[in-house]
């Protein structure tokens, strides 16, 4: 946080929206859906491209802003597997988009103590996108500062799908398989994003009020927040805004509110009724 903060020269217009930020109550794990990049280009008369070469600077903002802000993790949706059925020109674009950040992010990424993940079906990944993704994900592994985690070639239900295969694969190499009893705890340490805690905040842009398959296990209790804006204009400014609305949220985990903790039924039915109307 103190580290944005000297990013920030008097009178930058992000300066009140970081102020304002509660440097103690920063959510550890932020997941965004990067949505709306193909409007973005509609709306200006672009091909749809034109609309994902747009995406790439606010992920390099995002990553940076995260970094100096201090938060621990975060998920990207970068490429879903129903993102296949777009046409072949559109997804080679992505693929070429990718290997370009790859590319010429690395030397930022290691300046800045970022460490690079890539989750989902790698298998299925063109060569050489999959091999400039390893390289990136093994140069950067000793990085600490924050995690990003690519999804690529993912989905929700393929992730809980593999992890329920793998525990059933490993009882069984290990002759455990009559015995194995799967809990929250063994699906969970089996996911691609273990052993990272769960998001504590879901972001969606454009608008569109769906989950789209995405960290469908992890989102159980996370705080969602769904802006307008389109990806392409998501700057600095709109995430500290998400972070701040954030802050404000009540997380009960399906308990109860910090205020009724630990009353009894009696004292909080006395307080109902003998609050005024
Ligand atoms: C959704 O917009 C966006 C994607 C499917 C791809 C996300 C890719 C980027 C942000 C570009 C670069 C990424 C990296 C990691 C360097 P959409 O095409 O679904 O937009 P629409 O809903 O308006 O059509």
């Amino acid at each position: 946080m103190k580290d944005l903060l000297e990013t920030l020269q008097p009178g930058d217009p992000d300066l009140e929206w970081a102020n304002a930020i509660d440097p103690t109550r920063l959510p550890a794990h932020i997941a965004i859906i990067m949505d709306g990049n193909g409007r973005w280009a509609n709306r200006r008369s672009l091909p749809r491209v034109a609309g994902h070469r747009a995406g790439v600077g606010p992920v390099r903002n995002t990553v940076e802003t995260c970094a100096r802000l201090g938060v621990k993790v975060l998920t990207l949706y970068a490429f879903s597997e129903e993102n296949w059925k777009r046409p072949r020109a559109e997804v080679e674009t992505l693929w070429r988009l990718l290997r370009y950040y790859l590319k010429k992010e690395l030397p930022d990424l290691q300046r800045n103590g970022i460490r690079l993940q890539a989750i989902g079906r790698l298998d299925a990944l063109p060569a050489p996108v999959r091999r400039e993704l390893e390289s990136v994900v093994e140069a950067t592994s000793r990085n600490r500062r924050l995690l990003v985690n690519l999804a690529i070639n993912y989905s929700g239900r393929s992730e809980i799908l593999d992890a329920v295969n793998s525990i059933i694969e490993n009882a069984r190499r290990q002759g455990r398989l009559d015995a194995l009893h799967i809990d929250e705890q063994l699906l969970a340490s089996n996911l691609y994003t273990a052993p990272s805690p769960d998001p504590d905040l879901l972001i969606r842009t454009s608008g569109e009020m769906r989950i789209s398959n995405f960290l469908l296990w992890q989102i159980a209790y996370s705080e969602l927040y769904v802006t307008d804006t389109l990806w392409p204009d998501f700057n600095r400014a709109e995430l500290l805004k998400a972070i701040l609305d954030y802050q404000k949220r009540d997380r009960r985990y399906g308990g109860l509110s910090n205020g009724w903790h630990g009353r009894s039924t009696e004292e909080q039915l006395i307080e109902v009724i003998a609050s005024p109307q």
